[in-house]
């Protein structure tokens, strides 16, 4: 493989002010021996402007858990990826599985915001979470994922460059039941597949994809060694500094 292995942790609604500082202050100094792995964190909108400013200089992204489609407007409790941008921010999550369930995100929204943080130069992860479980015994060839396709329509090879996409069966996330290496390979794989028919190989091969959904430290080292895995989204086992940093060792 040669793409750059991205660990990813999210706090989702977690962490109180005063747990953001100490957290980084565990994870920069280590971050920066980490040359061989990408590493970001998605903290609640509300720390992200002190999360840039504690992590400025060093090797740790942070990213923003969602973002709207519009720079700017009325559009209250929103957040504007230009905003996003203007502060810092490197990434942003997409269409995770609970902007998906409990906040009634479409495929619609997620292909507006997704070309929306590409406009600011933000570098989305879009997240899938449809059971693929429905294309076994297809062929390669004619994969075709909806999800992906809708989140991705009307994006260039070129705005491309600076996509991700996380995977994450809604059964596993939060669960403590993750994907076996084995299935979460076979999905990425799919992704891959399908990517290759939306765009090309090339971009299928140079494009990260990531697993997520009860990652922890025992199971980690089974996904990065999956041909088509290329990294991890991490809630729960992040939320320790400790751990999350283990997991980071790994990635490498
Ligand atoms: O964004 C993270 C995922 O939803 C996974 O969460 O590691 O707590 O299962 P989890």
């Amino acid at each position: 493989k040669n793409r750059r292995p991205l660990v990813l942790a999210n706090w989702k609604m977690n962490m109180q002010p005063e747990d953001v500082a100490p957290y980084l202050d565990v994870i920069l100094p280590e971050v920066e021996k980490d040359e061989d792995a990408d590493v970001a964190v998605a903290g609640q909108n509300l720390y992200l402007a002190q999360m840039v400013q504690q992590s400025k200089g060093s090797r740790l992204a942070i990213a923003a858990q969602d973002a709207h489609w519009e720079d700017k407007g009325a559009f209250t409790g929103e957040t504007s990826p230009k905003a996003l941008k203007a502060i810092g921010v490197s990434y942003v999550m997409i269409g995770h599985f609970e902007r998906r369930k409990l906040f009634n995100e479409t495929d619609e929204r997620v292909n507006l915001k997704t070309k929306a943080a590409l406009k600011n130069g933000l570098k989305p992860i879009v997240d899938l979470d449809e059971d693929l479980s429905a294309y076994d015994g297809q062929a390669l060839d004619q994969v075709e994922l909806g999800q992906l396709k809708k989140a991705l329509d009307g994006i260039s090879e070129e705005e491309m460059q600076n996509v991700a996409i996380a995977y994450e069966p809604t059964w596993a996330i939060g669960s403590g039941e993750a994907a076996s290496a084995e299935q979460a390979e076979q999905s990425a794989a799919l992704i891959r597949a399908s990517l290759a028919n939306l765009y090309n190989q090339d971009l299928a091969d140079q494009t990260r994809i990531l697993y997520g959904g009860s990652v922890n430290t025992d199971n980690a080292a089974s996904f990065f060694k999956q041909e088509d895995i290329d990294g991890i989204l991490v809630g729960k086992a992040a939320l320790n500094p400790q751990t999350f940093l283990d997991l980071i060792d790994i990635a490498q």
